[in-house]
């Protein structure tokens, strides 16, 4: 048994060696689906179901993006959501979440069962709790807003945590499922038939014509229609970028000595929150948020949820850490439907605020109906071309963060003028000419170097030294210390600088 700790989701390592093999050459398809995590999964059987010929592009493996990196909980009751949908929306805008929601956990544990999807799939309880006094009064608005809004929530005193907790509004029935086993199922369910599902095939831009045409480095897929289930859409249209805020978040997965760790899908009221669950006999701590690209973000945040559980649990181990992020719409609502207004071909689905594993299947039915031509309830209230009024003070704060990023790289402090004086495992910003580059030092002394605007709109990106990446803190696209994107919507790497000159 490894006595280290893996730096990867503890979900990721189902993944089988072999995947699908990438696109080549030119195809025709009915629908082209850009991602193959759970939103584009889930839309694409849907669809095969209906008698749709469907092809999956995805950029990486099945499951590597954030629907492989997250805390395995599927539940209607999320945290504050429904307090803050109703203050925001009103109360028929937070019954009609509930009830997509719920549509969603049952449409996933209806998957499962018929699909025949081996992915430990365990109902179990939600919780938010009261992890202070402080917090009691945001646990019991959540709970008069998640009753007002339709859910079967009770109020209770008693948790399955070792530490005091002051009250908890709690649901039923929820899911706990092994996320990337889940996702594997759904992909082999996809492919065949008509349909394909393409791994490395990273979609580099869309056509929009009479046809659709999605391109890849090596190949091309014609269709009808496109889905675009990219987690952060990835085209330049359609104002998404203004509308979205990418948050991160860190995870921990722990071997107890003793005791076992709680059952409950539990997450508390307050800020910082923190998210517990299991998985087998492994305690999952998450939390620690920060809006991707935000300065000064280091290893602290892995060691305080080590912390945490090693306070109130009798910790052995960590055994794996990672982390991942989640777009946040600016009226905290997700955003399904046509790409730009009216839109008959281009569809997407966005900004689920951490909660996408019910929202991104909910999504899936939404598009599916769309799609076919067919109603469906909560349509125009995730549409994503709704006005929010009450949001617009949200909308102009994101937008104004991002402006202050758009900056010329020469405005940006140097931290070091040569390229020697980087420590290892660590990265600087080191003068270029009249400009500055990005220069990391690999643990074997080795010197990587890029150039520090990101390839998307420009914005510059910053080091994450948790993850060893480079960051953009306008959009979230990332990218690893020699330039290659590890997460959109930026699909092209940063250019390499000579690290040395
Ligand atoms: C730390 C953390 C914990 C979370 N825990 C929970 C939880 O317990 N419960 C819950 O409901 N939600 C949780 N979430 C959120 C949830 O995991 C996500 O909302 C959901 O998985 C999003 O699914 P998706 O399909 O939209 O995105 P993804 O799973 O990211 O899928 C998008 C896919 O598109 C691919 N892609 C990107 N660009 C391209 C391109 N150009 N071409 C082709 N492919 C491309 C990516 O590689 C990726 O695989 C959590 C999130 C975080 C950050
Ligand atoms: S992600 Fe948009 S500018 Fe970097």
């Amino acid at each position: 048994m490894s006595t280290t700790t893996a730096r990867h989701s503890l979900w990721l390592e189902a993944l089988p060696a072999d995947g699908y093999r990438n696109l080549e050459g030119d195809k025709n398809f009915d629908v082209v689906v850009i991602g193959g995590g759970i939103t584009g999964l889930t839309t694409a059987l849907l669809l095969k179901r209906a008698g749709a010929r469907v092809a999956v592009l995805e950029a990486g493996r099945i499951a590597s993006g954030v629907s492989g990196n997250n805390t395995a909980k599927v539940t209607a009751l999320q945290a504050t959501m429904y307090s803050k949908i109703a203050g925001r929306h009103g109360t028929a805008a937070a019954s009609d979440y509930a009830a997509a929601s719920m549509a969603g956990v049952d449409q996933l544990a209806a998957l499962v069962e018929q699909e025949g999807i081996e992915c430990d799939a365990d109902r179990r309880p939600a919780v938010t709790y009261a992890m202070t006094e402080g917090e009691l009064p945001a646990v019991r608005r959540e709970a008069e807003a998640a009753a007002a809004a339709g859910l079967p929530v009770t109020s209770v005193d008693e948790l399955d945590v070792p530490f005091p907790m002051f009250g908890a509004v709690r649901l039923d029935d929820q899911l706990m499922i092994h996320p990337a086993r889940y996702l594997i199922g759904l992909a082999a369910s996809v492919h065949g038939d008509g349909c394909e599902v393409f791994e490395n095939s990273r979609v580099l831009l869309v056509h929009e014509r009479t046809q659709c045409r999605a391109a890849t480095e090596s190949g091309t897929v014609s269709a009808d229609r496109v889905v675009v289930a990219t987690h952060y859409p990835i085209l330049d249209r359609g104002l998404y970028f203004g509308r979205l805020e990418p948050i991160r978040a860190y995870c921990v997965a722990l071997r107890l000595r003793s005791g076992a760790p709680p059952r409950e899908l539990a997450i508390s009221a307050g800020n910082p929150a923190w998210s517990i669950g299991s998985a087998g006999d492994l305690l999952i701590v998450c939390g620690q948020s920060h809006p991707t690209g935000e300065r000064f973000v280091g290893n602290e945040r892995y060691q305080r949820l080590e912390s945490f559980a090693r306070e109130h649990w009798d910790v052995d181990r960590v055994t794996h850490r990672w982390s991942a992020q989640d777009p946040r719409g600016y009226d905290d609502l997700p955003m399904i439907g046509s790409y730009t207004m009216g839109s008959k071909r281009l569809h997407v689905a966005t900004g689920y605020a951490k909660w996408g594993l019910s929202t991104g299947t909910f999504a899936g039915m939404i598009l599916a109906d769309r799609l076919m031509d067919k109603p469906n309830p909560w349509a125009d209230r995730f549409s994503p071309h709704r006005v929010t009024l009450t949001a617009l003070p949200s909308l102009l704060k994101m937008n104004a963060m991002v402006a202050g990023d758009m900056i010329g790289d020469r405005l940006v402090t140097v931290d070091t003028t040569t390229s020697e004086d980087v420590p290892r495992g660590q990265a600087s910003v080191v003068r270029d000419g009249l400009g500055r580059k990005g220069v990391y030092r690999d643990d074997d002394g080795g010197l990587h170097g890029v150039s520090l605007r990101c390839t998307h709109l420009g914005c510059l990106v910053r080091f994450n030294q948790a993850e060893r990446s480079w960051d953009c803190p306008c959009h979230g696209s990332r990218f690893d210390v020699d330039g290659n994107v590890l997460e959109g919507p930026a699909t092209r790497p940063l250019p390499r600088r000579d690290p040395e000159t």
